[in-house]
């Protein structure tokens, strides 16, 4: 990892010992990288608890970095933090060795492999918004992070809604999502990565002894996808590739779609011309099941959908690595600097959307189709080789959610507009209450 020396003509503010910029960063990201920016243009260095990063900002930055043609950046140096709970993980593999997981994990998200997990989300879903007060406000933040756990126990899983073992797995991932973000990176008793590291080992174990049952006789569930995905060639993964991508995939799948779904609701309940314009378009599709034909015609549902995302990215910064020394707007990076792709500020620049920290989903529209302005304008589900995996399906549970609440209630605000932590993960601070009563 280069020095502070080596960096030395890479621009930056001045550091504090240790800390560095760490809690200037904490307390306000966004507003931090735009003043950044302001003072020292898209390319600035600053430090992390030590660790000497060089952000790489703007679409032309992501679209470099991310189509990666020469083989330049690596995602296992970036997401060191991931590494330590998901050693294998597909985000944490480079090159070739990253291509050739990747196609076998494609086999898990084949067409038909998502219509199961959409029949068996569409009635969990149901079940699950059933049991939603009608007649009191609620934290619907806490609820969805719930829900889609519960359901991710049934897609991803193939395990009972309600039963015990689900609730304890429940309880270890969400223990593995809080060491992925945390600060300190060695399990040192009792701090969040010492939890996170026991909670991986328990769903190691308990998903290991499911392995032989589940490639005898498949479900319809993801992981039984993974325990027989095979690649074009026929190639397949050991047990312990099976449960490191599986223990991946359920990370990266829950609280990303949770997310994208309070700001949705948040936004519902504060413009209610476009939940009346919802509201029609769900009403449209008459008593049909949601199935993938009705869910393509939420057209303006997808685009509150990527306004959401863009506002709000689940992914607010993307982690890399120098492989090599390379030229980047005047400057040379050397290799081995910790380099931060920041698609949640670029979301936001007016060169590339118009007004734009104002929720306005009709930007997406064909006629105006700003996310058009550039080919990596609109990446919160990133971009090149790494693009999201889960892209098309979080759509459709985002889909299928909106469409079942419609249907039966009303979203209403229930308490003051949330204050968007942006860091590490972004959350409402204090929550988002609403009120859904019945239609
Ligand atoms: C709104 C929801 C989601 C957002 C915003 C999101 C965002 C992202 C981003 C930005 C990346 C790229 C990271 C990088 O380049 O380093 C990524 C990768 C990934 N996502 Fe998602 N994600 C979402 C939902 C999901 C879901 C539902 C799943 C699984 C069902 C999933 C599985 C993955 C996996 C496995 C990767 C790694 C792909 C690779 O390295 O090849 N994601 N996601």
């Amino acid at each position: 990892m280069p020095t502070k020396s080596a960096l030395a003509h890479i621009p930056g503010p001045s550091a504090l010992p240790v800390i560095g910029h760490t809690l200037t960063i904490a307390r306000d990201s966004y507003g931090t990288q735009q003043d950044y920016i302001h003072r020292y243009g898209t390319v600035y260095k600053t430090n992390m608890l030590g660790v000497w990063r060089v952000n790489l900002c703007g679409a032309d930055a992501l679209e470099r970095v991310l189509l990666d043609r020469e083989q330049l950046f690596s995602s296992e140096g970036g997401w060191d933090a991931l590494k330590r709970i998901y050693p294998g993980g597909l985000i944490t593999l480079d090159f070739d060795h990253h291509r050739a997981n990747r196609r076998i994990m494609q086999a898990a998200f084949r067409a038909s492999a998502i219509r199961d997990y959409r029949l068996r989300m569409t009635g969990a879903m149901s079940d699950l918004l059933d049991s939603w007060p009608d007649d009191t406000p609620f934290d619907f933040y806490k609820a969805i992070k719930t829900l889609t756990l519960r359901i991710g126990g049934a897609v991803f899983m193939g395990l009972p809604l309600d039963g015990p073992l689900a609730q304890k797995v429940n309880r270890a991932i969400q223990d593995e999502i809080r060491a992925s973000v945390a600060l300190i990176r060695y399990p040192v008793p009792f701090t969040p990565m010492w939890h996170g590291v026991r909670g991986r080992d328990f769903l190691r174990e308990t998903f290991r002894e499911l392995i032989a049952e589940r490639r005898a006789t498949p479900g319809d569930d993801f992981f039984s996808q993974m325990c027989v995905a095979r690649d074009d060639e026929g190639r397949g993964w050991t047990e312990d590739q099976i449960l490191d991508q599986f223990n991946l995939l359920i990370m990266a799948a829950h609280d990303t779609t949770a997310t994208a779904l309070t700001v949705m609701m948040e936004a519902l309940a504060s413009h209610p011309d476009w939940q009346d314009r919802l509201a029609q378009e769900v009403a449209a599709l008459g008593d049909a099941p949601l199935d993938e034909e009705a869910l393509g015609k939420m057209t303006q549902t997808n685009n509150v959908f990527r306004e959401a995302l863009r506002l709000v990215p689940p992914v607010p910064f993307i982690p890399r690595q120098a492989t090599r020394d390379f030229e980047w707007k005047g400057y040379t990076i050397p290799a081995g600097t910790s380099l931060a792709l920041n698609p949640g500020v670029t979301m936001l620049s007016p060169e590339l959307f118009t007004n734009p920290t104002t929720f306005d989903p009709d930007r997406f529209t064909p006629e105006r189709a700003e996310d058009q302005s550039h080919r990596f304008a609109w990446t919160p589900f990133g971009g090149g080789a790494h693009k999201c995996i889960g892209m098309h399906f979080s759509g459709l549970q985002v889909k299928l959610f909106v469409a079942t609440l419609l249907r039966k209630r009303r979203v209403q605000v229930a308490g003051p507009a949330p204050d968007w932590q942006r860091m590490p993960i972004p959350k409402p601070k204090g929550g988002l209450h609403l009120m859904l009563p019945r239609r």
